[in-house]
């Protein structure tokens, strides 16, 4: 088997793996409502939310559809949304604004530019009718790590803006500070620094957040977070959830509450990067961010001299392990490398080997 070294989906745990094997269930019945019940105080406790103020709510789907159903169940009818671009995730927000007609501005950055807070600002002074802004924390297009303490400075100084924040690839690793940096919502998923299986996403929302919206004003039939809501905190769920799914992230939730919470794996991750960023480095392979820009999860590097993408690719695949492109235009230039899921040191010192091999033999 490859240890994948991409942003996931990542390689499980021999226990998360396993309890795929728990038996069938019915959504319908008390033991799935047990599980599903387990799943969303779990998630709250990952960064110690108060069950009062906070709802998770959990359904089946890729990180793309927590975006969507955020920021379509979120953005009220008269609300404004902005937009906030440096990769592909900003511009997905955009996207999925444009698809359902939400009314959105957008901040443009070129991907991996750093998100320009005078530029922020200004937009926020002069479109005083913005109610919303949409923002990735990791751009996994490069590895950069917005800053979304600053950020949510200048979103207090307006009228405390809400955030809608995408933390599709940081929840469970880097810190967010729900409360400090006034987060109104987050979509996140399972298969990443949580380490269940693809299958599951969740939206975690202030409850002040949806007792404002109409629930009549629905976007979406499928995605409407306010009838999730409402539907699993009367111990129900709307439509069939991908049973298996939950019970992997259970088991994930789990580990990280035994591994010390998403502190220890942040530094578990930081560990592996330092060693993947310090050993490319004596390769003269460079990282395309400084470590103070980058997140703990990914980091993106220059393609060694020489080397394309494609060579590179397959023959690390020969040797085991699963790199990831640039996305792109920017494949051309460098690979991204991601330190999530059940990988140890010595997986991270063979990749070192291995990488070593080809470049020396270019
Ligand atoms: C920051 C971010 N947002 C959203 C997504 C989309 O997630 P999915 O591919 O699970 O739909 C990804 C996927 O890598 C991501 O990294």
């Amino acid at each position: 088997m490859s240890i994948l070294l991409n942003p996931g989906p990542v390689i499980l745990s021999r226990r998360v793996r396993q309890s795929l094997l728990k038996p069938d269930l019915c959504h319908r019945e008390q033991e799935f409502i047990e599980l599903q019940n387990k799943i969303r105080n779990n998630l709250l406790d990952v960064y110690k939310l108060s069950a009062k103020k906070w709802a998770a709510v959990v359904f089946t789907g890729s990180g793309t559809s927590a975006m969507e159903s955020m920021i379509t169940s979120l953005v009220p009818t008269h609300g404004k949304l902005l937009i906030i671009e440096n990769g592909v995730y900003g511009e997905r927000f955009t996207k999925i604004a444009k698809i359902h007609s939400i009314n959105h501005i957008i901040l443009h950055h070129e991907w991996g530019e750093e998100i320009n807070l005078i530029n922020l600002n200004n937009e926020l002074q002069y479109h005083k009718e913005i109610s919303h802004i949409a923002v990735v924390h990791h751009e996994t297009t490069t590895g950069r790590l917005n800053n979304i303490g600053k950020i949510a400075d200048i979103c207090k100084q307006h009228a405390n803006i809400s955030i809608l924040l995408d933390a599709v690839s940081s929840f469970g690793a880097e810190e967010i500070k729900f409360d400090q940096w006034n987060i109104t919502a987050c979509a996140s998923t399972a298969n990443k620094c949580l380490h269940g299986v693809p299958g599951t996403s969740f939206v975690l929302t202030n409850r002040n957040a949806t007792s404002q919206m109409d629930a009549t004003l629905a976007r979406t039939l499928y995605l409407d977070l306010l009838v999730y809501l409402d539907a699993q905190d009367n111990n129900k769920t709307p439509f069939t959830q991908s049973i298996q799914t939950f019970y992997a992230l259970d088991e994930a939730l789990e580990e990280i509450i035994e591994f010390g919470g998403w502190k220890n794996r942040q530094e578990k991750y930081q560990n592996l990067m330092n060693i993947v960023r310090t050993e490319l480095e004596k390769l003269k392979i460079k990282p395309c961010l400084e470590e103070n820009e980058s997140s703990c999860v990914l980091n993106s590097f220059y393609l060694p001299e020489g080397i394309s993408y494609e060579k590179l690719h397959d023959e690390l695949k020969e040797a085991g392990f699963v790199i990831y492109a640039g996305q792109g235009g920017l494949k051309k230039s460098f690979f991204r490398i991601s330190c999530m899921g059940d990988i140890s040191e010595t997986d991270i010192k063979r990749f070192i080997t291995a990488i070593k091999k080809i470049v020396s033999v270019k």
